[in-house]
């Protein structure tokens, strides 16, 4: 599954946004240009801008604003990648170094602040209420699902709920976000902004069970960041969960000395991930995240009628069964 050709559809309108993306990571502090550069220099799937521009296109929504709001999107979660890898002391991303570990921590902290204030001054500029409240509730929703997620952390009795809350802070309120913001300038009803919205946590949601599925089976080449590493920073997700659910009391243990050890000794990563395929622990979270993927797309279905509805269709079928 791949979206390139969905990509080639879009090359003009994501060069614009591209544009932008490099104008705006353009400080006058040599540092900031050096962490900007290097941060072009490493892109990722684009996949909120390409969602925003997308819902744009399906609602025949030509406002030039898009491509601006599309780069401020994608600044917002470029942010929440460094502070990320920050914190979760990842060493890749994107299939190069981390910023962190290029720029070291200091640098990265206040790189990330100044993405997130760039997008916020950028966003004040439109003098729209609207935007600048859909921004800020969504980064907000962001820091939180990561602060709900750290409190969570090591704890072996984490519930599906939770899991699910946290997906939805850190990844679907984002998506959400960027489905929304496809509407901008138009004359829309209040329903049609509520079922974009809801598209888009549905999607979300697909997207980062994906990812937590992802963790456990991809190819570290594909993923551009190692594998099995969710466990070994603390982080129980819902394939895991499952599976604890179907083990006895030494397997809990096993696990939980991973997490504090931060290494494979007491369970290895083959017998792991053995356990986790013949169980079907991984097949009923690949389950859950279709599920929500089909719920996402159902709902496209009542969006109006064209091509570029059917690439949407084709985006939440490349979110379930992707591979990076
Ligand atoms: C990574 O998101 C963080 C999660 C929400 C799991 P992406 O996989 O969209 O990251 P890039 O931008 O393509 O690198
Ligand atoms: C990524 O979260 C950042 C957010 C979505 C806020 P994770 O820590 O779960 O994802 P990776 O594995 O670093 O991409
Ligand atoms: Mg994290
Ligand atoms: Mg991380």
């Amino acid at each position: 599954m791949d979206i390139s050709n969905l990509i080639l559809t879009f090359k003009s309108d994501l060069e614009k946004v591209e544009k932008n993306i490099s104008q705006f990571l353009m400080g006058d502090i040599h540092v900031l240009n050096r962490v900007g550069d290097y941060i072009k220099a490493s892109k990722g799937k684009r996949l909120r801008p390409i969602l925003l521009l997308l819902t744009a296109k399906i609602l025949g929504n030509e406002n030039e604003v898009r491509y601006k709001l599309a780069a401020i999107i994608e600044l917002i979660h470029t942010a929440t990648l460094v502070h990320d890898d920050i914190i979760d002391n990842s060493e890749m991303r994107r299939g190069n170094p981390s910023v962190n570990n290029v720029f070291g921590n200091q640098v990265s902290v206040l790189a990330g602040d100044w993405i997130y204030m760039t997008c916020f001054n950028l966003a004040l500029k439109e003098r729209n209420f609207d935007l600048l409240e859909i921004l800020m509730e969504v980064t907000l929703k962001m820091v939180e699902g990561e602060l709900f997620q750290l409190d969570l952390l090591e704890k072996i009795d984490i519930t599906k709920k939770e899991t699910f809350e946290i997906a939805k802070r850190k990844t679907a309120y984002l998506f959400s976000t960027a489905m929304k913001l496809g509407a901008i300038g138009l004359n829309y009803e209040k329903s049609l902004l509520e079922k974009l919205g809801r598209i888009g946590i549905n999607l979300g949601m697909a997207f980062q069970l994906k990812d937590d599925i992802l963790d456990y089976i991809a190819d570290e080449k594909n993923l551009g960041k190692p594998k099995m590493r969710d466990l070994l920073e603390g982080k129980v997700t819902l394939p895991l969960i499952l599976l604890l659910e179907r083990e006895d009391g030494d397997f809990r243990k096993k696990i939980e000395r991973v997490m504090k050890e931060k290494d494979y000794g007491a369970i290895s990563r083959d017998i792991l991930l053995k356990k986790l395929i013949d169980s079907g622990a991984l097949e009923e979270s690949e389950k859950i995240a279709m599920e929500y993927g089909e719920r996402g797309i159902e709902e496209i279905m009542d969006l109006p009628e064209n091509k570029y509805r059917d690439m949407l269709i084709e985006i939440g079928k490349f979110i379930v069964y992707r591979e990076k």
